[in-house]
């Protein structure tokens, strides 16, 4: 039996926590491997609902839960994020969680310049977070970034403050925001250093040894393919690379641990921010999409734009991503609907096209191909098995799956944890 590597394949919010929740079951280990605090995992089990941003989904079944390397990690909103999951009932204690000594901090700065860039970017915005994940991965790749190791060497840490604090101090001017001083930023990182500095330790060896001992790892993907970096709506996207060649670089693991790739994809298409979405629907339809899926964003609760399902973007994620199996959510939502629509490829000034050009006016210009298909008035809502489905579902998914090219191995019909039918079990591939 092997690891899985759960990644999002549309925009984000397709119901990776709950995936991975209900995955945690089999699972040893729940590593996350890029991101930060701009994602947000709901978990629904029984009456209690999970809100989960840093945090491993495994962390709600108790698993050992890493925060890998290529994480950009908020410390303050990382123990509030702690401090809310205890006063749930979950333990998150230096046993069960373990933050990478070699993650990247986000500082209060990071926030500032992200939210001054929005701001004066006006109607040029990319609709972030605001949560500063831009800002820190630079910082990051431009080799002046805080890690998490450095807390513990005061000296070292005044030296890269310092550095730090050059480069940002000449954007902070040109951008109106007030000075900040070293002795500023030390104190804020001096402050919280205690409350972390116990999670904190070399995650890659940790990991190294479990997967020697054949524990069984599952990698916890953020965001989605169209929000990476390079594959996705650039520069409409986030500043991760999400896909799951990222799953071994972000966790200090070889690229064979990743194991089996599982795609989360929705039944329809959502997308929060802004950004290029060829089946963006303006109507009633789009309407009744967001208030049937309740799609408000978990971490901003900005609404998400809601269209149809694109089969031509999905299929290009499961290339770029590996994806070998796909788990669709939110089948439910489409509960009542006398007819459907899938995307099964665009024309571009006239020309058809099926996949999605790099550039961004290509994208723009998108006109989506639809196929109709016929919709169900009976429910799908909280199924658990494959024969409770009505027939014009199964058609529904079976049409899917021979768009994209891929098999659908899991089905999710509620966001309650065990309103799921697994076709096959990833972690047996
Ligand atoms: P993530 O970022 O991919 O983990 O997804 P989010 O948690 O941000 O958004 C997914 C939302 O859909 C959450 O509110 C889930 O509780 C909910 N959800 C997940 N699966 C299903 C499903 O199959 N049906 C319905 N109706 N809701 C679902
Ligand atoms: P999960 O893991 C949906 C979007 C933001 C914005 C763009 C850049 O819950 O699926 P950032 O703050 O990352 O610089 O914002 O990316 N975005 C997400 N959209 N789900 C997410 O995460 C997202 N994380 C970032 O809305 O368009
Ligand atoms: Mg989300």
């Amino acid at each position: 039996m092997g690891n899985v590597t759960v990644i999002g394949g549309q925009w984000g919010d397709e119901g990776k926590g709950k995936v991975i929740d209900w995955l945690a079951n089999r699972a040893d280990v729940v590593v996350r491997f890029q991101g930060g605090n701009n994602a947000g995992h709901t978990i629904v089990v029984g009456d209690k609902t999970y809100k989960l941003s840093l945090l491993p989904s495994g962390v709600v079944q108790g698993k050992l839960s890493v925060i890998g390397n290529g994480v950009v990690v908020d410390p303050w909103s990382l123990m509030d994020e702690i401090d809310r999951a205890r006063s749930q009932g979950l333990e998150v204690s230096p046993d069960i969680l373990i933050l990478a000594d070699n993650a990247t901090l986000i500082l209060p700065l990071h926030r500032d310049l992200d939210q001054a860039r929005e701001a004066r970017a006006g109607a040029g915005k990319i609709g972030t977070t605001g949560r500063g994940i831009g800002p820190a991965y630079e910082d990051k790749v431009g080799r002046r970034a805080i890690r998490f190791a450095d807390l513990a060497d005061r000296e070292a840490l005044e030296t890269k403050i310092e550095r730090l604090l050059a480069h940002h101090g000449a954007l902070r001017l040109g951008l109106g925001l007030p000075e900040v001083t070293p002795a500023m930023v030390m104190d804020q990182i001096l402050e919280i250093a205690p409350r972390v500095s116990p999670y904190v330790k070399p995650a890659w060896r940790i990991l190294g040894q479990a997967i020697r001992d054949g524990r069984r790892v599952l990698f916890e993907g953020a965001q989605a393919t169209l929000l990476d970096v390079d594959h996705g709506t650039y520069p409409y996207v986030t500043s991760s690379n999400t896909v799951a060649g990222q799953a071994a670089a972000g966790a200090g693991v070889g690229p064979q641990a990743g194991g089996y790739v599982l795609g989360i994809v929705k039944a329809y298409t959502t997308r929060v921010g802004e950004g290029p979405f060829p089946t963006e629907l303006h109507d009633e339809v789009g309407q009744r999409l967001g208030e049937r899926g309740h799609e408000f964003g978990t971490v901003t609760g900005r609404p998400r734009r809601c269209g149809w399902f694109d089969a031509a973007l999905v299929r290009q994620s499961i290339m770029v991503g590996g994806i070998q199996g796909v788990v669709l959510t939110k089948l439910d939502v489409l509960d009542g609907f006398k007819t459907l629509k899938i995307c099964t490829g665009y024309t571009l000034r006239g020309e058809p096209v099926d996949y999605l050009p790099a550039g961004l006016r290509d994208q723009a210009g998108l006109e989506p191909v639809y196929e109709e298909i016929e919709g169900w008035s009976d429910t799908t809502a909280g199924a658990r098995s494959w024969k409770d489905l009505p027939a014009a579902a199964v058609k529904y998914v079976r049409r899917i799956e021979e768009l994209i090219g891929a098999p659908v191995v899991l089905l999710s019909t509620s966001p309650q944890r065990d309103d799921t039918i697994m076709m096959r079990d990833p972690f047996q591939d």
